[in-house]
């Protein structure tokens, strides 16, 4: 039985990797894409995710623009690391129409009330926080949430303390994190803990190249400036893929292990967009929140490389090695 779910990104090298992904995994039925801005203003996101899903040969799968600004601080993007497109600077050529009336907030509560359907969330959640906002019981519906965002005991990645999505609107993950404590959910949080471990390498790169020439070139063709970002940012020969391991992790939920807990996220100050992660339950609040720590990156690549090329995962037997060529 397919999974229906609703892709709300920010893309985005990682988020199209991701919705590549999605689009491979035949345990996934991707209702729509809703695109929030974050890497990218939100204009260019929709238009980046219609190049991918044109790409991808599902143009027949719909895209709603969401917001255009956090919800209460300015906007800040992120095209320093994904390029002056937001996609790597690969200039893919604009794909005109498909253009939607309907808003993300919208598609997102009609979605929910048609049956059953999750929201793997990959940007800053200004989108799910207006929908909460706006019909609450439509949020309500939503059958599960898997957030990219966040981060416990790994530092940040755009502040000493806080990752993107969650510093871009840090009040939007709050109310989110507040609307899933009040309606007994828990968020699964695929942060830096774990996503940080997944690198994709040069020699990882080449081994898709080598197996599926026309995947590996375009993967190669957007993800060029993210390598050179990561090594002029922290000097890693490598790219840090995080948002294809919230998707790997929401059809197979053995690749990441983690503990639920209360989590909340500040808004202000020196830590803004920090998660709150109450491991020691300090708070004595229910869980709203499964954060996870823990993950392995060979299963991930496995995964990875198996959907999105379309090979037997039994083949791919260099994974392994070049994993552990950048982990140690
Ligand atoms: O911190 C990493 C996250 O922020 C990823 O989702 C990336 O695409 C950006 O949105
Ligand atoms: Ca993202």
């Amino acid at each position: 039985m397919k999974r229906r779910v609703i892709i709300d990104c920010d893309p985005g090298i990682d988020d199209s990797l991701a919705l590549m992904l999605a689009l491979s995994m035949e345990e996934l039925e991707v209702a729509g894409v809703t695109v929030v801005c974050g890497n990218s203003p939100v204009d260019m996101g929709a238009a980046n995710a219609k190049k991918v899903l044109k790409y991808m040969g599902r143009l027949d799968i719909p895209v709603f623009k969401g917001a255009e600004r956090p919800l209460k601080r300015g906007y800040a993007g992120a095209l320093d690391t994904h390029g002056s497109d937001g996609l790597g600077e690969s200039f893919l050529p604009e794909v005109p129409g498909f253009e939607q009336d309907m808003t993300a907030v919208d598609f997102l509560a009609e979605t929910v009330r048609e049956s059953s359907c999750s929201v793997i969330a990959l940007g800053p959640m200004t989108n799910l926080a207006q929908l909460y906002q706006k019909d609450p019981d439509g949020f309500r519906k939503i059958e599960e949430i898997v957030s990219m965002g966040g981060n416990f005991r790994s530092h940040g990645n755009c502040s000493p303390v806080a990752e993107y999505n969650y510093w871009e609107d840090p009040d939007g993950a709050d109310i989110v994190y507040r609307a899933a404590a009040e309606f007994g959910k828990k968020i699964s949080m695929v942060g830096l803990d774990v996503t940080r471990k997944i690198v994709l390498t040069p020699s990882l790169l080449e081994y898709m190249k080598r197996l599926a020439p026309d995947m590996g070139y375009f993967v190669e063709k957007i993800t060029k400036f993210y390598f050179d970002f990561h090594w002029h940012q922290e000097h890693l020969i490598g790219c840090v893929i995080n948002d294809p391991l919230a998707v790997a992790y929401f059809v197979e939920r053995s690749l990441c292990q983690g503990l639920e807990t209360y989590v909340e996220v500040e808004t202000e100050g020196i830590s803004i967009g920090q998660t709150v992660v109450d491991s020691m339950n300090f708070y004595k609040k229910t869980p709203n929140a499964l954060v996870l720590t823990k993950t392995d990156p060979v299963r991930f690549f496995t995964l990875f490389f198996g959907r999105l090329l379309g090979i037997d995962e039994s083949a791919l037997d260099l994974i392994p090695a070049l994993v552990r060529e950048v982990q140690g």
